[in-house]
């Protein structure tokens, strides 16, 4: 069985990471999408990396919720599988399943990854931030510029490698699901990857409580919290393959 998974914020919400257009998004009242952009970082280096190590804090005293663990188990029963999360934090990669976890070239994380800290200017990237840090900012220890996130910004061209390795998932062969899981799908190409992926006549599925622009292409709409339907979902589609 081939299965393309697409995740997003929504499927970490039961992790207690707030998702971006939610209710509880803001950060001191101040939208994500306001944060998140090269002009914000300019303007305000210190505001941007308060925003972010806050986050990493909090994602780092969170745990995996059953949502990541039950992906993990399809993974490890699908023959072919690839995850693309738009999620930047680190709780699939830390999900477990019965001592399995997800191999990385199993994950691509498309819009980059929290943990990462790179430089603006040069090419060096680091997993922490022993960089030197010039008044709370990282500064790069090879070219002295500003270090930031190692996210996409808005704005931001996705990262070429990643998408090359969806794209080059996608062209292999037709997936017999994609499921879309805790996202509103506001980027035009989560929606064109997860179509793509079912072109030959798969299984779209959507799960999460509201509707999103995905909703009216898919085969299935799962309209529940992602730590409760997906445990009972990958059980399904492993105990009936591959109708639901
Ligand atoms: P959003 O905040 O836009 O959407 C979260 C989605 O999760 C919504 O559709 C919710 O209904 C749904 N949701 C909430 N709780 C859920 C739960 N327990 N189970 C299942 N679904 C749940 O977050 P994303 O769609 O991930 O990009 O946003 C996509 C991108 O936009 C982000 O990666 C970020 C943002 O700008 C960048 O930063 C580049």
């Amino acid at each position: 069985m081939r299965v393309l998974v697409i995740t997003g914020a929504g499927v970490s919400a039961e992790s207690g990471i707030p998702t971006f257009r939610g209710k509880d998004g803001y950060w001191r009242n101040l939208d994500p999408a306001k944060l998140a952009t090269p002009t914000a970082f300019q303007n305000d280096p210190k505001l941007v990396w308060e925003w972010y190590r806050e986050r990493r804090e909090r994602i780092r005293k969170s745990e995996p919720n059953p949502a990541h663990q039950a992906i993990v188990k399809l993974a490890a029963y699908a023959r072919e599988f690839l995850l693309v999360t738009q999620n930047v934090d680190d709780l699939h990669a830390r999900a477990e399943w019965e001592g399995n976890t997800l191999a990385r070239e199993k994950i691509v994380q498309i819009h980059g990854d929290i943990f990462i800290t790179r430089c603006s200017y040069c090419d060096l990237s680091s997993r922490n931030e022993r960089d030197k840090e010039v008044g709370g900012l990282p500064r790069c220890p090879e070219c002295d510029g500003l270090m930031r996130p190692g996210v996409v910004w808005f704005g931001e061209q996705l990262p070429l490698g990643e998408i090359q390795r969806v794209e080059n998932f996608l062209d292999e062969n037709a997936c017999d699901f994609a499921l879309v899981i805790g996202t509103t799908a506001t980027f035009g190409y989560i929606i064109d990857w997860a179509l793509r992926a079912i072109a030959s006549n798969g299984e779209l599925v959507e799960v999460n409580p509201e509707e999103t622009s995905l909703s009216r292409f898919a085969t299935h709409l799962i309209r529940e919290r992602a730590a409760v339907a997906l445990p009972r979902l990958v059980d399904q589609i492993f105990a009936q393959p591959p109708k639901l």
